[in-house]
């Protein structure tokens, strides 16, 4: 069944700072969202709100899943009902492997009894990393220790795969990719299309979204979501940058920060 986020009014805070300033956004099943926007505007705090960080208060608005309140949920229970979060940047985790950690990961959303088969694991995860074009022995290393940039986006993909969650969250997937990574790491997110998945990528290149067309294109500055559109919007600030759009709004900063 496809799912719906429901994103409505959502302000958050940082150490007391207010970073989100009524955030509005739905992802359905079956569709792909783009955010972009200037640095520093909310973008991965949106991101880390979305999937509990513990630094980020909620003080006002409502993240529902299917109509669940996903914000009286642990990011355990985010996970298990169906969130993924893709990080900017992911940890290095030392004494777990990559194998180990995406089984780990598996087993947790499922039923006790229901855990993944040894072997239908390996199969599965052989088959994605091939997909990928991912070295075997990416497996058997500590998750992201010593990854490349590149080696720690396509492992993002490869748990984005494994677990297939019903909506993803994707924070800056194709920075420090080279041409051919940005290729295969579209063609993994492409190969999670359907209607049961729904994915919001926050990029800051219209290059990404050549590979993958989003439904919908949204710009955020001082922490909202300012202006919405199709994939047309991406590509006129590939061309004109984002002047044109302050200039539209009367926005002087475009930042959370300075904004009084
Ligand atoms: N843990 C934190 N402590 C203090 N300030 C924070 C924290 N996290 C984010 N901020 C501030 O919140 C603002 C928005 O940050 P955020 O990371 O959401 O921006 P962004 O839109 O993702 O930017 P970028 O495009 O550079 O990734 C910034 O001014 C940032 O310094
Ligand atoms: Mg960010």
């Amino acid at each position: 069944m496809a799912s719906t986020l429901t994103i409505k009014d959502l302000h958050v805070e940082i150490e007391g700072k207010e970073i989100l300033k009524g955030v509005n956004l739905e992802i359905k099943g079956g569709e792909i969202h783009a955010v972009m926007g200037p640095n520093g505007t909310g973008k991965s705090t949106l991101s880390a709100a979305i999937m509990g960080h513990p630094k980020y208060e909620v003080t006002q608005g409502t993240i529902t899943l299917d109509g669940e309140d996903v914000l009286e949920m642990d990011v355990d229970e985010r996970a298990r009902a169906g969130l993924f979060l893709a990080m900017q940047y992911p940890s290095e985790i030392t004494g777990v492997t990559n194998a180990e950690f995406l089984r780990s990961s598996i087993n947790a959303r499922r039923e006790e009894g229901q855990e993944i088969s040894l072997m239908k694991f390996i199969r599965e995860m052989d088959s994605k990393m091939e997909l990928l074009e991912m070295d075997p022995d990416m497996a058997q290393r500590y998750l992201n220790e010593g990854f490349s940039g590149g080696e720690k986006k396509r492992n993002e993909i490869l748990q984005l795969l494994m677990l297939e969650p019903k909506i993803a969250i994707l924070d800056e997937i194709d920075s420090g990719l080279d041409i051919d990574a940005l290729k295969v790491v579209s063609k993994g997110i492409n190969e999670m299309r359907s209607n049961d998945f729904g994915c919001l990528i926050i990029t800051h290149y219209q290059r990404l979204l050549n590979y993958i067309t989003p439904d919908h294109v949204h710009v955020m500055m001082q922490g909202r979501v300012v202006k919405s559109g199709g994939p047309e919007l991406a590509q006129r600030l590939e061309a004109e940058g984002y002047d044109w759009i302050k200039t539209e709004l009367g926005i002087e900063d475009e930042t959370v920060g300075q904004e009084a």
